[in-house]
């Protein structure tokens, strides 16, 4: 192959690597995000999958994430619920920004029951 056809390899390789980058970028916004924070914030009382099914979780008697129960809540209450707590719930308004907790939000959507 003549030089030329090589550049323009070279410069597609280029512009892919780049698209690639900015999806992760953007793939680092919620809910994936939520997802990290879910993990090591709220997993230890609502198990990873949300459901509760964790010591603190059956003695505290935690709905499961994902039920048409809470799922029927608005984003709303939802972020209320973990900015300033509810019951046994930790309030998080403290240590998390507004956008991570609208991260968890979007994240708790994503474990809706199918
Ligand atoms: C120390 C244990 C604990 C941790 C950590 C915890 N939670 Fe909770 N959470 C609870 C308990 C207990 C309840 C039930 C409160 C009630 O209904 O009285 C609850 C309730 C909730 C609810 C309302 C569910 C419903 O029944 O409507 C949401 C939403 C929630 N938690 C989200 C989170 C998120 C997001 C995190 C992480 C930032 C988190 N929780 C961390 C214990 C915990």
């Amino acid at each position: 192959m003549n030089t030329h056809g090589n550049q323009i390899i070279r410069a597609s390789l280029t512009l892919t690597g780049t698209l690639a980058f900015c999806f992760a970028l953007t793939a680092t916004a919620s809910p994936d995000a939520g997802a990290a924070l879910y993990k090591t914030k709220c997993a230890a009382c609502h198990g990873a999958d949300g459901k509760g099914a964790t010591a603190v979780g059956k003695a505290d008697s935690i709905r499961d994430l994902g039920s048409a129960d809470v799922q029927g809540q608005s984003d709303a209450v939802l972020n209320t619920i973990i900015t300033s707590g509810k019951g046994k719930m930790p309030a998080y308004g403290k240590s998390l920004k507004p956008e991570q907790v609208t991260a968890l939000v979007a994240y708790i959507r994503s474990l809706a029951s199918k």
